[in-house]
């Protein structure tokens, strides 16, 4: 399931001009993982490798810092990304029956896109806004005292846009 990505020249060429700037300054990673993440639209493991070439350091290192970042992203998301946050705060005010709710309505389990591109379902750690939980954001916007009929509209609102 899923999105692929486009790997161009161009873009390459991209990445290999953000790791010769990012190379003189100190802390050259996390710059130009950012670049990559928006050159690419996400930082598969091919991108990684060159990564790690470019800039002399690990895959695993790299890796690691990929997967624990939450705007970083292994895969392509979709043009609508919803997160649902399991941390403590939301997950006992039951953000989990949201997430669930979520994934009957998208046919999606948590950390994947849907075949044409528009949804990607993430289940996130806590974002910093436990006094509205359970919180969920779509594309940024922040939902708070969420409900599982408010997880209901927010799909059968995205579907009318799309
Ligand atoms: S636990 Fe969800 S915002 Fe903090």
């Amino acid at each position: 399931m899923g999105i692929k990505i486009q790997i161009t020249e161009e873009k390459l060429a991209k990445l290999s001009a953000s790791m010769e700037k990012n190379k003189l300054k100190p802390g050259p990673l996390m710059p130009t993982l950012h670049d990559a993440q928006s050159i690419f639209g996400c930082i598969p493991i091919e991108i990684q490798k060159i990564i790690a070439e470019g800039l002399n350091e690990s895959i695993a290192k790299i890796n690691g810092v990929v997967t624990f970042y939450g705007n970083f992203s292994v895969e392509p998301k979709g043009e609508n990304v919803i997160n649902v946050c399991l941390g403590t705060a939301c997950y006992v005010r039951g953000s989990q029956g949201l997430l669930d709710a979520f994934s009957d309505e998208l046919k999606l389990k948590a950390g994947q896109t849907s075949e044409d591109g528009k949804y990607t379902l993430q289940a996130t750690r806590c974002i910093g806004a436990c006094g509205l939980a359970p919180v969920i954001t779509v594309n940024n916007q922040v939902y708070g005292n969420s409900t599982v009929q408010k997880a209901k509209e927010i799909v059968a609102q995205l579907r009318n846009a799309s």
